[in-house]
């Protein structure tokens, strides 16, 4: 089996980048992680690239010019696949243009409820009975893109924002490679 080429776009602590990375490393996981981009310079995720010596660039999207050099990278790796692992950017519509279906995003809810930000606090906020996550295509609306795969779980009378984040990314750890081998057995 070909791997995928695939870069990882992350901003902040980066264990689902660890988790595909670990993933990756079996030989039937149909991507291999060949690059990871950053928006943020001191990102913990980048740890992890640089422990699995996997190539890593830092964009600084106050650069006018960011994007050519996310082309750039993109050409450079031969990357065929993207996965946005916590990035807290909005991916341009040249980028998705160029990569139709093949950039996918986790979101920490049930989309299409709770898209963008802060979706803990607006669950409970909510009193909604159920949490999760979400695998899905990135189109040019934001978190609205066809949804691959979901978990779920029932939220608890004692649930807080940390506890919910805490099972929802353990779900998460599961959800992501899921969805990628979903996406790959299709084609
Ligand atoms: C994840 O919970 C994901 O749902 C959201 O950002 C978080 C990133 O966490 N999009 P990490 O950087 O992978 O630890």
């Amino acid at each position: 089996m070909v791997k995928k080429k695939t870069c990882v776009f992350i901003s902040g602590y980066g264990s689902n980048l660890k988790n595909l990375i670990s993933y990756s490393r079996d030989n039937s996981f149909p991507i291999n992680i060949s690059l990871v981009i950053s928006n943020k310079k001191e990102a913990h995720g980048l740890i992890y690239a640089k422990k699995y010596k996997i190539p890593y660039i830092f964009i600084d999207t106050k650069f006018k010019n960011y994007e050519n050099k996310i082309f750039f990278n993109l050409k450079k790796y031969k990357i065929s696949f993207i996965c946005l692992a916590g990035y807290m950017k909005i991916i341009s519509k040249n980028l998705i243009k160029n990569y139709q279906r093949k950039i996918i995003n986790i979101h920490p809810s049930l989309l299409p409820k709770f898209k963008g930000l802060d979706t803990f606090s607006r669950m409970l906020n909510n009193r909604e009975k159920k949490a999760g996550c979400t695998v899905h295509y990135v189109n040019e609306k934001l978190d609205s893109g066809s949804i691959i795969l979901q978990k779920n779980f029932e939220i608890e009378k004692n649930d807080n924002e940390k506890i919910l984040k805490y099972k929802t990314q353990k779900l998460e750890y599961r959800a992501f490679p899921e969805a990628i081998v979903k996406i790959f057995r299709k084609n």
